[in-house]
C-alpha cells in the first residue's frame, strides 16, 4: 500500500458544493474504513470518500469527476469478496449507503423499489411486511446493499429456486460516468424496447455506471419451512443426493454443501455443539418452503436417498437457525484462520464430485502448506474454494484452481464477480471476442475510464 496522493483542493471544493463539506470525508482515520475489503486481502488507499444522499448528487459528483479526470470506486456495504469495491490505486470512494430510501410494496405487481444503499435485510423485511418475500438471500444480508447486489449480480442461498439478482431485477436507475441519469423503473414485465440496460448494468461491477435505485420482483411468502442437515460418508454421496433432491423436491429452497474440516472449524470458532455425535465426510443442508408444511415431502425424498448416514430435521425457527450456522458461519470462521484466497467458481453439476476431490489435490500440489476449505451452493454447482496459508498477493493457487475449473468447463466466478481479484483469468471463461465487446461497451459508456478502473476488464 503506497502513500495516498493528495487530492486537488479544487476537486474537494467542487464535490463539497454538490454534497456539502461534511459528506466529503478526507480524514485518513475515517477514510480507512472504506479502503480495505472485509477479508483483509485487498487493502487500498484513497484521498477522499464522497457520500451523496440523492441521485442528483450522484450525477453531479460523477460529472465533476469525469470533467476533472478523477477516478472513482463505487461502494455499497463493502461486503464484496473480489476486491471490486476497494480503491486499489488511490481512487476516490463513492459511497452509496446514504441512498437509503425504500418504497412501499406494489401489491399488484409484487415489486418494490429500493435505493442503492438499502441493506438486503431491509428489502426482505419490507417485502415480508407487505405479505411477500425478497428471495435473494446471503449471509451478508445485514450489510450488503441493493446497489452492490445489483452491481455484482449477487447470487446467494436461494438461487436454485429464484435465480440471482439479475432474475429479480425489473428496472433500474443508474448514473453514467458523465452524470446522465438513466431511469427505467416502471417494472413492466413485457417491455421489448431495445437494449436491456438494467440487465447490462447488473453484474457490471460499477464499471459502466453507478446504480442508484432498483425495482425488484418479489416472490410469494411461504410460512412453512423445514430445514434438514444430512451427513454422508463420501463426497460423491453428498453430490449425488443433491442432484436427486433437486429432481424430486419442488419446494426446495436451498441445497448447500460443506465438509468435515469446515464443520469442525466452525464448531471450534464459535463454540457450537457438533450436529451429530460422529463425524462424516460431507454434509448437505437442505431447506424446503411452501404454502403447506413441506416436511413430509422432504422426509420422503430423504428416505429414498442412498448413502445418508445421519439426519437432523428442524421446523422451529430457532433450531433451523442453529442448523444454518454450520453452513453460514464458514465465511467468518475461515477468516479467523487467516486472510483467505476466495475462489468462487461453478462447475457443471455432473463434474461437481470430481472437482471437489481434485481441487484439494491441486491446491496441495501447488502450496503444500496451504489449507483448502470447500463449501457452497451444491444445487448450482457453485463451490467456494477458500484457501488460507498463502500470501495475499501470491497468485499460484488461484492460477491452479481456476485452470482446473476451466478444464471442467466451469466458470471462474459463480456469484462474486470478477473485481480486481480475477480479471487476470477472465480469458478462462470469456473468449477474446467477448472481452473485446465488453471493452467496447466500457469505452462507449466511460470514455475517460473513471469508473472502477481496476475491476473486471484486464
Ligand atoms: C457464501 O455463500 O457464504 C458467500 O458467498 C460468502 C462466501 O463465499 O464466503
Ligand atoms: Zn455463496
Amino acid at each position: 500500500m503506497g502513500s495516498v496522493r493528495p487530492i486537488d483542493p479544487a476537486v474537494v471544493r467542487d464535490l463539497a458544493d454538490v454534497v456539502g463539506p461534511r459528506q466529503v470525508v478526507t480524514d485518513p482515520a475515517l477514510v480507512a474504513g472504506y479502503t480495505t475489503d472485509w477479508t483483509g486481502r485487498f487493502a487500498g488507499r484513497s484521498p477522499a470518500v464522497v457520500r451523496p444522499a440523492r441521485t442528483e448528487e450522484v450525477a453531479a459528483v460523477l460529472a465533476v469527476c469525469n470533467r476533472r479526470g478523477v477516478r472513482v470506486v463505487p461502494q455499497g456495504g463493502n461486503t464484496g469478496l473480489v476486491g471490486g469495491g476497494v480503491p486499489l490505486e488511490g481512487e476516490i470512494v463513492l459511497s452509496l449507503r446514504r441512498l437509503s430510501e425504500i418504497g412501499e410494496v406494489d401489491h399488484a405487481a409484487a415489486q418494490l423499489i429500493a435505493g442503492a444503499g438499502v441493506p438486503i435485510a431491509a428489502v426482505q423485511a419490507a417485502a415480508v411486511r407487505g405479505g411477500l418475500a425478497y428471495p435473494v438471500d446471503l449471509a451478508a444480508r445485514d450489510s450488503a446493499t441493493v446497489g452492490g447486489s445489483v452491481a455484482t449480480n449477487a447470487g446467494g442461498l436461494h438461487f436454485l429456486r429464484y435465480g440471482g439478482t439479475r432474475e429479480r431485477l425489473v428496472g433500474i436507475e443508474a448514473v453514467t460516468a458523465d452524470g446522465r441519469v438513466l431511469r427505467h423503473l416502471g417494472g413492466l414485465l413485457k417491455d421489448n424496447t431495445g437494449y436491456d440496460l438494467a440487465r447490462l448494468f447488473c453484474g457490471s461491477e460499477g464499471t459502466l455506471g453507478v446504480v442508484t435505485e432498483a425495482a425488484l420482483a418479489l416472490s410469494p411468502r411461504f410460512d412453512h419451512r423445514v430445514t434438514a442437515l444430512l451427513a454422508f460418508g463420501s463426497v460423491s454421496g453428498a453430490t449425488e443426493a443433491a442432484a436427486a433432491l433437486k429432481r424430486t423436491v419442488d419446494s426446495l429452497e436451498a441445497l448447500e454443501v460443506f465438509f468435515d474440516d469446515g464443520l469442525r472449524l466452525v464448531c471450534e470458532a464459535f463454540a457450537l455443539r457438533p450436529p451429530f455425535d460422529e463425524e462424516f465426510s460431507g454434509y448437505l443442508l437442505v431447506e424446503a418452503a411452501d404454502r403447506a408444511d413441506p416436511s413430509d415431502t422432504l422426509s420422503e425424498a430423504i428416505d429414498s436417498l442412498e448413502g445418508v448416514m445421519a439426519v437432523a430435521v428442524a421446523s422451529a425457527a430457532s433450531r433451523r437457525r442453529e442448523l444454518w450456522r454450520y453452513r453460514e458461519d464458514h465465511t467468518a470462521a475461515i477468516n479467523g484462520v487467516g486472510v483467505p484466497h476466495k475462489l468462487d467458481v461453478t462447475v457443471p453439476l455432473g463434474r461437481l464430485s470430481a472437482f471437489l476431490d481434485e481441487v484439494r489435490v491441486r491446491v496441495h500440489a501447488t502450496a503444500p502448506e496451504a489449507q483448502t476449505w470447500l463449501f457452497g451452493h451444491a444445487g448450482d454447482g457453485n463451490v467456494h474454494v477458500n484457501v488460507t496459508g498463502v500470501a495475499p498477493d501470491d497468485d499460484a493457487v488461484d492460477d491452479a484452481v481456476l485452470e482446473l475449473v476451466a478444464h471442467h468447463g466451469g466458470s471462474i466466478s459463480a456469484e462474486h464477480g470478477i473485481g480486481s481479484a480475477k480479471k487476470r483469468w477472465l480469458h478462462l471463461s470469456r473468449s477474446p471476442e467477448e472481452i473485446a465487446v465488453m471493452r467496447a461497451i466500457k469505452d462507449a459508456l466511460d470514455p475517460n475510464g473513471i469508473l472502477n478502473p481496476n475491476a473486471v476488464l484486464p
